[in-house]
């Protein structure tokens, strides 16, 4: 062991750090486009039922054992296996979420540099730079290394702070950031014409288009990952939280706050669509849909920007910094899985850890990068549709079938000490056991058998 453990301050300093975590790129732009392309108030609708009924249930499994065995996802398997083979499982299921933190930051850091590169573009401009301007907005290897490189450097040096002096200060600083800025947005989009039929569209749910299969496990998959499950982050986070704490209470807040994060954020993409509709941007598809994924974010957005002259600037130099921020608070938590694993087992000092697993995910983002076409879906898919549900379900099996339910009630009870009487305790134990497996399967037989 590499010198005493981390520990988060405060109530506040967990919130931050593990919102943070979970407020991400999936929040500003995957659930607004999915919304967009999904019959907007219907997946929100199916959203809110998939986060609150299963994501959150996983969700405090995690920060439950990682609490109980203050330790890295290996060890903390390891720790609450009862016999040989589960112990064997654990390493393998630890080994395979460090594994999946860092091929998601491999993605997420090529995704965010071109955050980092958008919001430079209206600086460019302003100064005349056009040239560098459509560079930075111009698919290119090079900006797509040059910008994975600096964000990949900030996500580093961060985590090389500690859990305190780097991951707490840190989100501490650019979570209120990111609340400001994203409501200061909302607040300005919603004044201008056509953001009143947008937030219509978001919020009128078509009831029809609630109720579709692929719906829900859209649903189930965009709330797994934007709670950033089943790879060890909110577990080595939970690993941070003081005994004092009540972890039940804790967890509600961090899905409350990924969810209210992530309805907002519709509330400014998607009206911020019909605006750009108004402006004459074209909106709608070949086939009659909203336009989603990266031509929202990368084409209609900034086309949005420029109709709107010298505000356009501001804004969209805004919108760009409120992404990688957002970013950037999701990717020291990916980061911290694998880091924490080889200070904790391996015993080289954090500084070394953070360097050392920072540079081998920085080369599996180059080969990302330099093979582009190949690889950059795959690594995603194999990610976040396939290995983030599997995993939070091994997670789940875990608290509900191999730790000793006596320990699980034990670990909660510390810092909520009327734990046994409590509504939680009654009902999340059947979820953990039984709800969780089974939707996940569902859901995953689903994926698999397509
Ligand atoms: N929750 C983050 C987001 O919404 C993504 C994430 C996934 C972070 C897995 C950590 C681990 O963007």
């Amino acid at each position: 062991m590499a010198g005493a453990r981390g520990e988060f301050s405060s109530r506040l300093g967990f919130i931050l750090a593990a919102s943070g975590s979970a407020v991400g790129l999936g929040n500003i732009w995957g659930f607004p486009t999915q919304a967009a392309s999904n019959g907007g108030a219907a997946f929100l609708l199916m959203y809110l039922l998939m986060a609150f009924m299963l994501a959150y249930p996983a969700l405090m499994a995690e920060l439950i054992i990682g609490r109980h065995a203050k330790a890295n996802i290996v060890t903390a398997l390891r720790q609450v296996s009862s016999n040989v083979l589960t112990r064997f499982i654990g390493t393998l299921t630890g080994f395979a979420g460090i594994i999946t933190a860092s091929l998601i930051l491999a993605f997420y850091g090529i995704v965010a540099g071109w955050m980092i590169a958008f919001a430079g573009a209206p600086l460019a401009t302003v100064v005349g730079a056009d040239v560098v301007a459509s560079w930075l907005t111009g698919f290119g290897h090079t900006r797509n290394l040059v910008f994975m490189l600096i964000f990949m450097l900030l996500t580093c040096l961060i985590i090389s702070g500690g859990v305190r002096q780097g991951i707490e200060k840190w989100s501490s600083r650019l979570m209120p950031m990111l609340l400001i800025i994203l409501v200061g947005l909302i607040a300005y989009v919603l004044t201008l014409p056509g953001a009143m039929q947008g937030v219509k569209v978001y919020l009128l749910p078509d009831f029809g288009r609630s109720f579709n299969f692929q719906l829900i496990v859209n649903a189930l998959g965009q709330a797994f990952f934007s709670l950033s499950l089943g790879v060890g982050t909110m577990l080595i986070y939970g690993s941070y939280i003081s005994k004092k704490e009540n972890i039940a209470s804790l967890g509600r807040a961090i899905t409350l706050i990924d969810i209210g994060i992530a309805v907002l954020a519709g509330m400014l993409i998607i009206p911020a669509m019909y605006v750009a509709q108004h402006n004459g941007v074209q909106i709608f598809d070949a086939t009659g849909n909203l336009i989603a994924e990266d031509t929202l974010i990368f084409a209609v957005l900034p086309a949005l920007f420029d109709t709107m002259g010298g505000t356009g600037v501001v804004i969209g130099f805004a919108f760009f910094v409120l992404m990688t921020i957002a970013a950037l608070t999701s990717s020291i938590s990916m980061l911290e899985a694998p880091v924490s694993y080889v200070n904790e087992v391996h015993g080289l000092s954090r500084r070394a850890s953070a360097f050392l697993v920072s540079t081998l995910i920085t080369v599996i983002s180059t080969i990302i990068v330099f093979n582009f076409g190949d690889l950059f879906v795959l690594v995603i898919t194999l990610t976040t549709r396939y290995a983030q549900p599997f995993l939070g379900l091994m997670l789940c099996l875990f608290v509900g079938w191999i730790w000793h339910r006596n320990q699980v009630l034990t670990e909660i009870k510390a810092g909520f000490e009327q734990a046994e009487q409590s509504w939680f305790w009654r009902i999340w134990p059947i979820y953990i056991r039984y709800v969780c497996p089974v939707a996940i399967l569902t859901v995953f037989a689903q994926k698999v058998l397509g």
